[in-house]
């Protein structure tokens, strides 16, 4: 483990391959005690990262889910829109468990700020798209970005002005300290060998240009969107994690074609606790992709997977795989690999089945989770 993770180098990204949910929380969550700094770069409060630790679940909406670990600089970057009410409470929730992250916090001036009119605006257009919309979070992503692009958002640094709205008043206070030049930061951290691990929100699919629009979230999702967010230079990045979980799952409208029929979806949802971390929706489930997967390699440029819940197939005599010439049916093992942290020790279908993913996308699957606690990991 501790020399994959010295190949790592010192900027890693962790991006979702599919459409979210993947179990990226976790890995960030694992990698976290190696890194100095820990960045989110796009999307706001409709990302929802768990983690599990010691069984407790911490969710993360804006916050880097490595949060929980001390000592590490925290960077919330120009790409993001953060919901001021929504990241004082997350703060807060940190700061009883006797975590501070004020000191150690950095936001972005650049970073957009989304209001309580934004969260009514993507309500109200939700209602009014037909075939029940796009599904949103109503986080007020999408009106926040519109904002941004149209070139009348609000962004960080209203704050420091000596006029700020009433509602803003109280997270000035507190959040002023904070907010800094993040590009400069990142960049003399580099420049000091200091390392930063990058935490991806939403997922390939679901990104603006290149997911399945128009049923898609209003950021760029991607490893190029991440470097983007943060103004780091493509040069930068040296390895890029795709996480992906061993089946599929999708929240909210849009295509899906390896969906699972009601009675396989059903049964996929109950062993994977397959509902929403921001809206507790029940996730859609079904199989993995490998064309979506292979897409999601080339836009990211993966060095590295983390095939995630490979234990919520357990159960499975068969599992469905689509590959590029139509849909198989893989070997299930029918016997519990549940917190199992060794290649070795898995039952060979579960072997020869991530041997399979692994061939076809030419990708090492170098993680791959077998549970949702912070050691239940294989690491080769
Ligand atoms: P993220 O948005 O990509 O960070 O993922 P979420 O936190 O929204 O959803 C992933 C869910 O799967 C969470 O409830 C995790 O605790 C859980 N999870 C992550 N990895 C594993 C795994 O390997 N096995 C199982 N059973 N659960 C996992
Ligand atoms: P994490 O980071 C899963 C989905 C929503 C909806 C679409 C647009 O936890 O993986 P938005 O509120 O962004 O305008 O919604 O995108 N979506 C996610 N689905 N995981 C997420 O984040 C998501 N963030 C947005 O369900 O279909
Ligand atoms: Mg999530």
């Amino acid at each position: 483990m501790q020399q994959l993770l010295k190949s790592l180098g010192d900027v890693t990204a962790v991006i979702g391959a599919q459409w979210g949910d993947e179990g990226k929380g976790k890995l960030i969550d694992l990698l976290t005690p190696h890194f100095d700094i820990l960045a989110r770069a796009s999307g706001g409060a409709n990302a929802g990262h768990t983690i599990v630790v010691q069984g407790k679940k911490h969710v993360f909406h804006l916050l880097p889910a490595g949060s929980l670990h001390e000592g590490k600089t925290i960077v919330l970057g120009s790409g993001m829109v953060i919901h001021l009410p929504t990241l004082l409470e997350e703060i807060e929730t940190l700061k009883k468990a006797g975590i501070d992250v004020l000191p150690r916090l950095k936001i972005s001036r650049a970073a957009h700020i989304v209001t309580e009119e934004h969260k009514e605006r993507d309500a109200a257009l939700e209602k009014a798209r037909e075939g029940g919309g796009i599904g949103t979070t109503k986080r007020g992503i999408g009106p926040a970005y519109t904002d941004k692009a149209a070139r009348h958002g609000k962004r960080m640094e209203s704050l420091l002005g000596k006029e700020v709205p009433k509602e803003w008043k109280e997270a000035a206070e507190l959040l002023v300290p904070c907010i800094t030049d993040t590009v400069s930061l990142l960049h003399d951290a580099l420049a000091e060998k200091k390392s930063i691990l990058i935490e991806g929100a939403q997922a390939t699919l679901l990104d603006i240009d290149h997911g399945t629009y128009p049923y898609v979230t209003s950021s760029s999702t991607t490893a190029a969107g991440a470097l983007q967010g943060l103004g780091l230079s493509p040069r930068a990045l040296h390895s890029c994690i795709g996480v992906a979980k061993a089946y599929c799952t999708r929240v909210g409208g849009g295509p899906f074609e390896t969906e699972a029929n009601e009675v396989d979806g059903n049964r996929l949802r109950e062993r994977g606790g397959e509902y929403g971390a921001t809206t507790g929706r029940p996730r859609r489930c079904g199989w993995l992709s490998i064309p979506d997967l292979l897409f999601a390699c080339r836009i990211n440029g993966f060095t590295h997977v983390n095939l995630t819940k490979l234990d919520v197939l357990d159960e499975e005599k068969e599992i469905p795989v689509l590959f590029q010439g139509g849909m198989k049916k893989l070997p299930g093992w029918k016997q519990s690999t549940a917190g199992i942290t060794s290649f070795e020790k898995l039952p060979k279908e579960a072997q020869s089945y991530v041997k399979i993913i692994e061939g076809e996308i030419n990708v090492p699957v170098s993680f791959i989770g077998t549970g949702p606690g912070r050691e239940e990991m294989i690491v080769r």
